[in-house]
């Protein structure tokens, strides 16, 4: 297959500017509160894009797999809003940045009324879990399991057990934020069976191309190029994409969207998705992290490749 020029000049160029961002994994350091995690490999970068033809391009680590972690609150929000409607949801959860790191409880309580700020951060993720339609927690990971496989066009993602084993064993402070927001009459389920659902989703193992198909329908308005079905309601999409804009590198995405002024989010295992929108998709693995609890490497190259490319949306 002939290549687009810009896939085209992009192979030949992405070797030299992966392994100038993984020089930065010596500074990071991979997630040590959920234990599993902290075994990744340090020095690990890998890179997928796609285009709308169903052209890729990936360099380095790409066939590293990997739990989505916060990646998959992007998709859970999407499912939610599918199943209850913006009114239900947005009585639940609000719609701005916190300033704050990504498990912080601070303004629960300081800011009524008491319900989380935007529903990437792990308080409101938590809302949006017990949001997700099924009689029993099984029921509603299994949904939200089939929507992340047909977003992906991979009938075989599944579980990590043992890194949503690891989170569910130290998730102290995920369990304090849950009971925080019970105690508020925010969360109607028992915390438990929320939480439940909260750590699978968190645990689902994907690869980056994995991500750049999942980043290509959100960068083509919720339908799948490659199959032409919409998937997701436009409007939908608009949320969940300006949610990745003003929150979803958490405390760096401000910087992050005047560095490569694209949509994207990060989750604790390294992995950041992005796209350009309306022609890419891109999945990225890095799992060194920054203080801000983003691939050190993975936003580096991100950066890197808007620049030579002119990708930021403004
Ligand atoms: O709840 C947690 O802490 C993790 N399961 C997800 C956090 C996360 O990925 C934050 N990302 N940068």
């Amino acid at each position: 297959m002939v290549l687009s020029t810009e896939l085209a000049q992009m192979k030949e160029r992405l070797p030299e500017w992966l392994e100038a961002s993984r020089a930065l994994t010596a500074e990071g350091k991979t997630a040590a509160y959920i234990p599993e995690l902290a075994k990744a490999p340090k020095e690990a970068l890998g890179i997928h894009i796609l285009n709308m033809n169903g052209e890729s391009v990936s360099a380095g680590d790409c066939g590293l797999v990997f739990t989505m972690q916060s990646i998959s609150k992007v998709f859970t929000l999407l499912l939610a809003l599918m199943d209850n409607g913006e009114e239900v949801v947005f009585a639940k959860v609000g719609k701005e940045p916190t300033g704050d790191d990504f498990n912080s409880m601070l303004k629960l309580e300081l800011v009524e009324p008491g319900i989380p700020f935007n529903p990437l951060i792990n308080a409101g993720a938590i809302v949006i879990s017990s949001l997700i339609h099924g009689a029993t927690p099984e029921q509603k990971s299994e949904r939200i399991l089939r929507f992340f496989c047909e977003l992906s066009g991979n009938e075989t993602l599944g579980y990590n057990l043992d890194v949503c084993r690891s989170e569910s064993a130290t998730a102290h402070r995920n369990r304090s934020l849950a009971y925080f927001l019970k105690d508020n009459g925010v969360l109607d389920d028992d915390v438990e069976e929320v939480l439940d659902v909260y750590f699978h989703h968190c645990s689902v193992e994907v690869t980056c191309a994995d991500l750049a198909r999942m980043g290509l329908v959100l960068a083509c308005g919720g339908k799948d190029p490659v199959t032409q079905k919409q998937l997701v309601p436009r409007r939908y999409v608009q949320i969940a994409k300006t949610f990745m804009m003003t929150c979803g590198m958490y405390n760096a995405s401000g910087e992050f969207a005047i560095a490569a002024g694209l949509p994207a989010k990060s989750g604790v295992a390294g992995g950041i998705m992005t796209m350009v929108p309306g022609r890419l998709g891109i999945g990225v693995v890095g799992p060194a992290l920054n203080s801000k609890g983003n691939s050190v490497a993975g936003v580096h190259l991100i950066e890197t490749l808007s620049r030579e490319f002119d990708w930021s949306m403004f």
